[in-house]
């Protein structure tokens, strides 16, 4: 009796290895980790015409990324408030697969993130997707979506400056996508692409300056707003959201392997129990039987 009662709840334990096991594996996928995401709070009825466009949308979005790095759609419907507005953006040093790639999976994932929302956001490492029944497309936005600031580094006057001269280097950069770097020092800045030039700079002066004033001598920054961002790091094994440096794709992998072995450990256990009480059961039974 007791034996029986204790066995249910190791069953779930088993699910949860499944489920974590069939994840794919963060160090792995490292354009594809995810930043943030954000949902409208309206939902939309399911198997409406809004749903309907909404999915043409997506796919329109999924398709265009093997052949472009940026593409807006307007998706109309038969009346007024089934138009659906989205977008895509792929960081500017993707190539064409790994943007196609990172969109595809973006899009896995809104649906689930955003269930059933009139509107949704979701940016992973290397693209941003974004979709509403309101327009957005070719209006600036600097409303903060994300920031992230890593622990002070002290006092180090000279990789002070250099953050601060590759933050300048970002702001006086040109273009969509810009990259700058000092030694170890490493920053990147990122446009939607429908923003036009003027719009993409003021954002990106923005951004800037929300990173030199609230991140102070942080290790490395992330500021993303709604139209564009702007990251840095210093290098280091503290630059968990460093720009794709090495040292924060191997600190992922350590994590996640951790993780694994912990849960394989966790699932062996179980097993043994469930083994272990399948053999006394048996036994018992044996034994009562004669
Ligand atoms: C967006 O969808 C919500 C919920 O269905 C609706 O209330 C709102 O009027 C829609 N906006 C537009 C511009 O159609």
């Amino acid at each position: 009796m007791n034996r029986a009662s204790q066995l249910p709840p190791l069953l779930p334990l088993l699910n949860l290895f499944l489920i974590l096991s069939s994840l794919p594996n963060p160090s792995t996928a490292g354009t594809e980790s995810f930043i943030y995401g954000g949902c409208s709070q309206l939902t939309y009825a399911p198997g409406s015409p809004f749903e309907s466009n909404l999915n043409s949308l997506l796919t329109s979005l999924v398709n265009s990324a093997t052949y472009s790095a940026f593409n807006k759609f307007t998706i109309y419907g038969s009346s007024q408030q089934d138009i659906v507005y989205g977008l895509y953006q792929c960081r500017g040093d993707l190539s064409m697969p790994d943007c196609a790639d990172c969109v595809t999976q973006a899009v896995s994932q809104i649906g689930v993130f955003c269930s059933s929302t009139t509107g949704g956001a979701l940016q992973l490492q290397g693209c941003l997707i974004k979709y509403d029944n309101t327009s957005f497309l070719g209006v600036e936005d600097k409303t903060v979506v994300l920031k992230k600031c890593g622990p002070p580094l002290g006092y180090d006057s000279d990789l002070m400056s250099r953050r601060d001269a590759v933050l300048d280097s970002l702001d006086n950069g040109g273009g969509l996508f810009r990259v700058g770097g000092s030694g170890e020092v490493q920053g990147m800045a990122q446009c939607v692409g429908d923003l036009n030039a003027n719009q993409c700079q003021d954002c990106v002066t923005a951004a800037v300056g929300k990173l030199k004033s609230d991140c102070g001598a942080a290790a490395y920054g992330d500021m993303f707003l709604a139209k564009c961002y702007v990251r840095y790091s210093t290098g280091g094994d503290y630059s968990q959201a460093g720009s794709g440096s090495s040292s924060s794709h191997d600190q992922q992998g350590q994590t996640s392997k951790t993780l694994a072995i912990i849960i394989g450990m966790l699932a062996v256990v179980a097993l043994i129990i469930i083994f272990v009480s399948f053999i006394s059961r048996s036994l018992e039974k044996k034994g009562g039987g004669k």
